[in-house]
């Protein structure tokens, strides 16, 4: 295969090479034409000039030495016939000849006083000749003609030497086409040679890879988005590496619990107290390995769910006010006050309702595990304009300003210790994948000490209800209806 560089380079020199030819032929032909045209009327002048000499002349004599002296100084072949019948007598009358001169149809052009211009082969001459004929009057009656004349083959002579010297030229310069297309085309191509080398070493999963951008055309902003695509592709090799990395790491921890404790059971306690203890650590473990591995589901689900799942109108009031029933208990074991602020103008949302509970699940099991006793949790629910803002306000221990970006992240706990074993830093992550998924917001408010507020927003339905034939035009924040009940979906 050949390379880039290589294709450029024979563009260059197959279009330069196709243009100087083009140009070559059509300008030969005009030369041919011009030169000719402008020999042709020098010799009309030429010839008009000896016509005026013989119109001056006083006597034959003296218009014979101008003619002689005239035949040293032009090129051109001069031929002066004083019979004006045949055109065939001559001055100087070196010979008779009985070829004619001009044909009887020149001749006709002559006594009308037309000049007669003759290109081609001529008999008497036995040769191709470039020749202009001039009539001679005397008192009205044509008495004889200048017939100057030029061999075609010299007059080629020096055409062919002026095409010589433009042909030579047209050489120099594809000479010239094939060196500056060699360096142009290595030029042109060495930028894309170098990106290919980068994608290649990125196929090969060598990320860490860049790019001088050293022009803002097309091929500057190619690299530029090869430099960006490398960046990425090391963030996510980065991700991807600490994601497995905090895995396994979260995995092994139960899993050393589970496998010490099995096997003390195994080699005989004595102490059933003992043995239940350790029963109820095994009995632990196993739902912390069972949350993570949940958790690790729920992420993986969101990821392929994402652009599939089919949203629907909800009672986000009455979801959210079951979640909180479910939690009411937990509340009552830690002596936390748990409550719920409902606005009445409140409209139901549109969302999966599964991910949505998952969601308030998440913030309202933060805010227990991270509220001490005699704590408040309150979740308030309003309405502004086309959106509806869910709040879990705590008093709990707060999350330190610099932790604040970081909380979003997989697998970040602000203080491991304080985590304590029971969670693994992906609640959040999996709040924030759900929310931005529906188009919602969401944000925090924290201070350490004093308590965090987690918000975001949900999108609503303008009308719950599909139309009775199903069609959901007036849900259309929503992506089905029930086209049997008319429900939405
Ligand atoms: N309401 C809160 N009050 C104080 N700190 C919080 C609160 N919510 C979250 N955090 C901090 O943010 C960290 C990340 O929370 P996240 O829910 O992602 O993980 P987790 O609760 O530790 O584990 P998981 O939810 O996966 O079981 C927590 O470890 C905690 O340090
Ligand atoms: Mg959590």
């Amino acid at each position: 295969m050949k390379s880039i560089s290589t294709k450029l380079w024979l563009i260059i020199i197959g279009f330069t090479t196709l243009i100087l030819t083009l140009t070559l032929i059509i300008g030969f032909s005009l030369f041919n034409k011009y030169y000719y045209h402008t020999i042709t009327s020098n010799m009309i002048t030429e010839a008009k000039g000896i016509s005026d000499i013989y119109y001056q002349a006083e006597n034959e004599e003296e218009f014979r030495k101008e003619v002689d002296r005239l035949r040293n100084v032009l090129k051109e072949e001069i031929i002066v016939t004083s019979n004006s019948m045949l055109l065939a007598g001559c001055i100087p009358f070196e010979q008779a000849s009985k070829d004619m001169l001009i044909s009887a149809e020149e001749r006709g052009q002559l006594v009308e006083g037309k000049t007669v211009v003759h290109k081609g082969y001529h008999s008497r001459f036995g040769k191709q000749i470039l020749a202009v004929v001039v009539p001679l009057f005397r008192d009205d009656r044509m008495v004889g003609a200048v017939f100057l004349y030029s061999s075609l083959a010299l007059l080629q002579e020096d055409i062919d030497e002026i095409q010589n010297l433009i042909l030579f030229g047209g050489i120099i310069a594809i000479a010239a086409a094939i060196c500056i297309g060699f360096f142009l085309s290595k030029k042109l191509s060495s930028p894309l040679i170098r990106m290919e080398k980068v994608a290649q070493q990125m196929a090969k999963g060598n990320y860490e890879v860049s790019l001088e951008e050293r022009s803002k055309d097309e091929i500057g902003r190619l690299s530029t988005s090869l430099n960006q695509l490398s960046a990425a592709l090391v963030k996510q090799e980065k991700l991807r590496r600490d994601f497995v990395a905090n895995v396994s790491h979260e995995l092994r921890t139960p899993l050393s619990f589970l496998q010490g404790y099995s096997e003390i059971l195994l080699d005989g306690v004595d102490n059933p107290k003992e043995s239940e203890e350790y029963l109820s650590i095994i009995l632990e473990e196993t739902k912390r390995l069972r949350r993570l591995v949940d958790d690790l589901l729920n992420l993986t689900r969101l990821d392929i769910e994402q652009k599939i799942v089919n949203r629907s109108p909800i009672d986000w009031a009455s979801v959210v006010q079951s979640v909180i029933n479910n939690f009411k208990p937990t509340a009552e074991e830690k002596g936390i006050i748990l409550s719920y602020k409902v606005a009445d103008d409140l409209r139901p949302v549109c969302g999966n309702v599964n991910q949505l509970k998952q969601v308030l699940i998440n913030l309202l099991d933060n805010a227990h595990r991270f509220t001490s006793s005699g704590g408040e949790i309150e979740v308030l629910l309003s309405l502004k304009s086309d959106h509806v803002t869910t709040q879990v306000r705590d008093t709990g221990k707060g999350i330190p300003e610099e932790e604040l970006p970081m909380i979003w992240e997989r697998f970040y706990k602000v203080d491991k210790s304080r985590a304590g074993r029971s969670g693994t830093g992906l609640g959040l992550a999996i709040v924030k994948d759900i929310i931005q998924d529906h188009g919602g917001q969401i944000k925090v408010e924290s201070k350490e000490g004093k308590g965090s507020i987690f918000m975001f927003t949900l999108q609503i339905c303008p009308d719950a209800k599909c139309d009775e034939y199903g069609e959901y035009s007036k849900c259309d924040k929503c992506d089905n209806c029930d086209k049997v009940t008319g429900e939405a979906k």
